[in-house]
């Protein structure tokens, strides 16, 4: 019986290319009153307003933040870490509402020599807490949910000693510093635990109040995103970061969250993903690997309750994932794919960059000019955006770093 339902579950997942059905995606430049944008300006003021709404209203929601004040405190500052390397900082964010407050930590190494004046820096969310980042004993251990993992020494949903660096395959600290580069953390369970707890815990029990008038557009993945633009408010305060070159990346889910910040809040220089498959940088109309109804019934709280509308509807959506990447324009903009993530799709995570093109285009840039996807591990860029599919799996690997730092010294002109 049990080998009965995991064959019908997976017999309704598509990964074969010739089975991706016929589509029609929206177009990107008509507007809703079939006006056609011809103009970077026309964009900025019509269209891209209008996108970031649909996106706002069909999936990823908004929070309603007019009950929270945001403070921060810098707990700690260490001008010798990793021997010497870096500074590191770490800044309590606290989030109040009367007298109920969340408090996140914001990680942050800068490199110690920064001769061009203050430190670019990567900014992105990681999965088990900051600890688990690098062995620095100093880094606190959060005590909010995290979700459990033995091979990583997590256990009843708590943050542990034992799991210290266990993820520092993905974070190279030191190789960032070296290349010139800061690189800043947030434990997004600090924000909102990732499970469906109907936005009991996290952020929203703050923002009760206000979200009572439009409960639904509450999801976890506004919530994330938007703990990043509060990252960037203190980066605006701190004068050892370059604010202007502030890069926002993310794996997966938090790849999914990394463009949605990327694409609401202009301030992120460049946006990357990597790997964010489905409801990130993956077309939903092609239906491959996971599908719109797969990731609304696994993870119900990541979107808006509108998302869910369209469960086996994609071509009913008003937008597609090309428009997230659109809302990114002009700005540098770099995808990632993995040749064996067939389940994060990534010929659509390609097709959705080639298809934001006509935006990239009216600010006179260069696009992607083929719709079939480049070699494996051979990294394309043309005017403002990038793309690899790399060999192995979904992961965030030194290839997909060295990439990233190369796109971003290319864009910072730090090729000397
Ligand atoms: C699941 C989920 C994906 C997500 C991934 C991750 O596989 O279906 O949408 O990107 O988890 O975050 O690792």
């Amino acid at each position: 019986f049990v080998w009965f339902s995991v064959t019908i579950c997976f017999s309704q997942i598509n990964f074969d290319e010739n089975q991706v059905p016929d589509y029609i995606l929206p177009e990107i430049l008509l507007t809703q009153n079939g006006k056609k944008i011809e103009t970077s300006s026309q964009w900025d003021s019509i269209r891209r307003p209008e996108i970031l709404d649909m996106f706002k209203n069909h999936v990823y929601g908004d929070v309603c933040d007019d009950d929270i004040k945001i403070k921060f405190e810098t707990t700690d500052v260490d001008d010798y870490a990793l021997c010497g390397k870096a500074i590191r900082k770490n800044v309590a964010i606290h989030f109040i509402n009367g007298t109920d407050t969340l408090t996140a930590n914001l990680l942050i190494y800068i490199p110690s020599k920064h001769p061009d004046g203050p430190a670019p820096l990567f900014l992105g969310m990681n999965f088990f807490g900051n600890h688990t980042i690098h062995y620095d004993l100093s880094i606190p251990i959060s005590d909010s949910y995290v979700r459990n993992n033995p091979g990583f020494n997590i256990f009843n949903n708590k943050g542990t000693e034992e799991s210290r660096g266990v993820r520092e395959s993905r974070w190279p600290v030191e190789r960032i510093i070296d290349r010139g580069y800061g690189i800043a953390t947030i434990y997004y369970g600090d924000i909102d635990p990732d499970f469906d707890d109907g936005f009991k815990n996290g952020l929203y029990k703050l923002t009760a109040n206000c979200a009572s008038k439009n409960p639904d557009k509450r999801s976890s993945i506004s919530a994330w995103a938007y703990a990043l633009s509060r990252a960037m408010d203190y980066f605006e305060t701190d004068d050892d970061i370059n604010q202007s070159q502030i890069i926002v990346f993310g794996h997966s889910r938090l790849g999914k969250v990394a463009l949605w910040a990327g694409a609401v809040d202009k301030r992120f220089a460049i946006v990357i993903s990597n790997d964010s498959g489905c409801g990130g940088a993956a077309l939903s109309r092609r239906k491959f690997g996971e599908t719109v109804k797969q990731i609304n019934e696994s993870f119900p709280h990541w979107f808006c309750k509108a998302f869910k509308d369209f469960n086996d509807k994609e071509d009913s959506l008003p937008l597609d994932q090309h428009m997230l990447i659109g809302l990114i324009a002009p700005r540098p903009v770099y995808v990632a794919s993995a040749e064996n993530d067939k389940w994060a799709d990534p010929k659509g995570e390609y097709l959705s960059l080639f298809y934001s093109g006509p935006v990239y285009r009216l600010y006179g840039l260069q696009t992607f000019e083929q719709d079939s996807l480049p070699l494996i591990n051979k990294p394309l860029w043309i005017g403002n955006m990038g793309y690899h599919i790399r060999s192995g799996d979904h992961d965030i690997t030194r290839f997909d770093w060295e990439r990233y730092l190369d796109f971003a010294d290319n864009h910072f002109n730090k090729i000397k």
